[in-house]
């Protein structure tokens, strides 16, 4: 088989350090892994499969030189703005994790267990996106439901870590915590988040758009439509929590057909990458402490709504920077390089 020159941009941010461990994990058919950042990383190294590989700075020729082939960019919108197009011209698949061409209607935006049909449409631009962290772990949930039931509505409360905003962000949570037992939380630094994270919760992700929703709950909204090939009315309250690792989702869901509860919890526990974790008999339900380096998606406390019986709610809880960030771009690979193997 053959194997394939693989960039990472940002191999040493949070999600490209994942975006590593998980291609150690699997089997992929790497020939060279060239980690990219910026020059303010050059002179240092990041491990991969038991090797220092020092980082090599990203610019515009950069691809051409490596002859990059698969292209992983998680180094924040504008950097793929400007450089995911010198990773195309230089003939690489681009598998970008940030918003910024993920609602281009020529631009596939993938989900492998939902819409892995959709990666083929990837040759009009070269680029295929990565949806956002909390819709990711989501839609994966959904799917199976909306076969068996006819999905006609969503409500959804976030509970998002700190490490979805980068590796600043974790620190931030973890600075202020000392800060509060060294009883100087109140000259503690706040930047990564507009509010104090520690000891609190935000309810505000990213900036308030014109109708009172913030950008992150307009992305859950416009990109769990265009992944589903689905009109779906669905309203989101995003989250920041005092967690580093892992994003939980309290999920409402109403169907056009009667549910039940033991049959929902049977699909789930079969569909791909899906880990049902639900037993209120022994208090078993998924939480993010649990979660962190998981590949899956775990659903628990799948309830039938007490005077509804066409409506669901379940929790669900993923590893934000694995499931909804390194793992499904990393999927999405696999799913191309077996595209073009069979072409
Ligand atoms: P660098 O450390 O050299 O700036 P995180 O999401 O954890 O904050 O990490 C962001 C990642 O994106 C880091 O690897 C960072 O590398 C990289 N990055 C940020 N800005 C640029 C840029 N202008 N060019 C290349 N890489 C960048």
């Amino acid at each position: 088989m053959k194997k394939y020159n693989v960039a990472v941009v940002g191999a040493n941010g949070a999600v490209g350090e994942e975006i590593l461990r998980v291609l150690e994990e699997i089997d992929f058919p790497l020939a060279k892994l060239v980690p990219l950042a910026s020059a303010r990383s050059l002179g240092t190294q990041v491990e991969f499969n038991g090797q220092n590989l020092d980082i090599i700075e990203l610019t515009e020729d950069v691809f051409e030189k490596e002859a990059v082939e698969i292209a992983l960019f998680s180094a924040g919108g504008s950097v793929s703005a400007k450089y995911a197009p010198f990773a195309v011209k230089a003939g690489a698949v681009v598998i970008d994790n940030t918003s910024h061409y993920r609602m281009d209607e020529n631009v596939p935006l993938v989900v492998p267990e939902v819409n892995p049909q959709d990666i083929a449409k990837y040759k009009e631009t070269g680029i295929i996106a990565n949806p956002n962290c909390s819709t990711i772990q989501m839609v994966q949930t959904l799917k199976p439901l909306d076969e068996a039931y006819d999905l006609v509505r969503v409500d959804v409360a976030t509970y998002q870590a700190t490490s979805g905003a980068g590796k600043t962000a974790m620190k931030e949570l973890v600075d202020q915590m000392q800060a509060f037992f060294a009883f100087t939380l109140d000259e503690a630094k706040v930047e990564a988040f507009n509010q104090q994270i520690a000891l609190n919760v935000i309810p505000q992700i990213d900036v308030f758009t014109p109708n009172n929703y913030t950008k992150e709950e307009m992305k859950m909204v416009n990109e769990t439509t265009k992944i589903m090939h689905k009109e779906i009315p669905l309203s989101a309250t995003c989250v920041r929590v005092p967690v580093l690792r892992g994003h939980a989702e309290a999920l409402t869901l109403t169907f056009d057909s009667q549910v039940n509860a033991d049959e929902a919890k049977a699909i789930l526990s079969k569909a791909p990458n899906i880990v049902l974790v639900d037993n209120p008999d022994e208090e078993l339900y998924p939480m993010p402490k649990d979660c962190v380096d998981a590949n899956e998606t775990f659903v628990g406390r799948v309830r039938e709504d007490l005077f509804a019986n066409n409506m669901l709610h379940l929790f669900i809880v993923a590893d934000n920077l694995r499931v909804g960030a390194a793992t499904n771009a990393v999927r999405i690979a696999q799913k191309w390089v077996e595209m073009e193997n069979q072409a």
